[in-house]
């Protein structure tokens, strides 16, 4: 097994005109090559600042992030990122979106026009390449946002609350899509949710994060068989993984059961 990420007493506390925010506290953990790691906690323990530091976009206050053979120590552009919103630009194509990628990165296109194309024929957008953003829907959008992180073919796939702000029915869909992508590409994926459900069916370890500042509550290994389909959430094996998570929220405050007033417990 390699090592692709290396994360090792992980600190951030922000600086603000109230004094510092301590947002994530001593975070370590090791994701081997190919795996699928969600990360799971409760709004503001600090995913998305982990992500950001990952990337080198943040800097940390403390401890080390190693990815491949590369400490980050700035910005580091070896991987690819997809946000909770697609962020695609409205008067390039669906295409010209995609591509954006390599044009950011000074490289030639020539070589990656046939890859994007089958990205897209991947993500059942074939066909759509020279329609604009505003002629699809926010699943679709969110599709052409996963071409696009993943034309220049990173090993790494950070991925940040992907498909939070899509209708049930189609975050369902592109669950299973984003498990077909995953196995077929097995790159390393960084997958942050606040979704039991999602978490368990997609990873092969759910990291669950305590409120803020965020550390690691719990490192759950999930031993179901792939692929998994919907019905995987109906399983009994599926349930007890979501049980024990659940369980850990209400723990820590998080959850609370009907009637029940709680305080939030670090
Ligand atoms: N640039 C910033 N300056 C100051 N505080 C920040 C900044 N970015 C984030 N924070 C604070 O750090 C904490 C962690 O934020 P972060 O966005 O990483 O949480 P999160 O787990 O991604 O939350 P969510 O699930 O809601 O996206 C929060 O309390 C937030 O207010
Ligand atoms: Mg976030």
């Amino acid at each position: 097994m390699t090592l692709a990420v290396r994360i090792d007493k992980v600190t951030k506390t922000y600086a603000s005109a109230t004094g510092g925010i301590f947002a994530v506290e001593e975070v370590s953990l090791d994701i081997e090559e190919g795996e699928f790691v969600a990360l799971l906690g409760p709004s503001g323990c600090g995913k998305s600042t982990l992500l950001m530091m990952m990337a080198g976009l943040v800097t940390k206050s403390g401890g080390t992030i190693q990815i491949g053979t590369t400490k980050v120590e700035g910005p580091y552009t070896n991987l690819g990122i997809v946000f909770q919103e697609a962020n695609l630009l409205d008067w390039r194509t669906v295409m010209k979106n995609v591509m954006l990628q390599i044009e950011i990165r000074g490289l030639d296109p020539t070589p990656y026009r046939q890859r994007a194309n089958e990205l897209l024929r991947m993500v059942g957008l074939e066909g759509y390449e020279n329609r604009h953003p505003y002629e699809l829907s926010g699943g679709m959008q969110q599709r052409v946002s996963i071409c696009r992180a993943l034309l220049h073919d990173p090993p790494l796939l950070l991925m940040d609350e992907p498909f939070g702000a899509l209708d049930a029915l189609t975050r369902d869909q592109l669950n299973l899509d984003i498990q077909d992508i995953w196995m077929a590409s097995k790159k390393t994926v960084l997958f942050v949710t606040h979704s039991i459900s999602e978490a368990v069916l997609l990873a092969d370890r759910v990291i669950v994060m305590t409120p803020r500042p965020g550390k690691i509550g719990a490192v759950i290994p999930i031993d179901l068989p792939r692929p998994r389909q919907l019905g995987t959430r109906e399983t009994p094996a599926f349930g007890a993984y979501a049980k024990r998570i659940r369980g850990m929220f209400e723990e820590w405050g998080v959850l609370r059961q009907h009637g029940e007033t709680g305080e939030v417990k670090p």
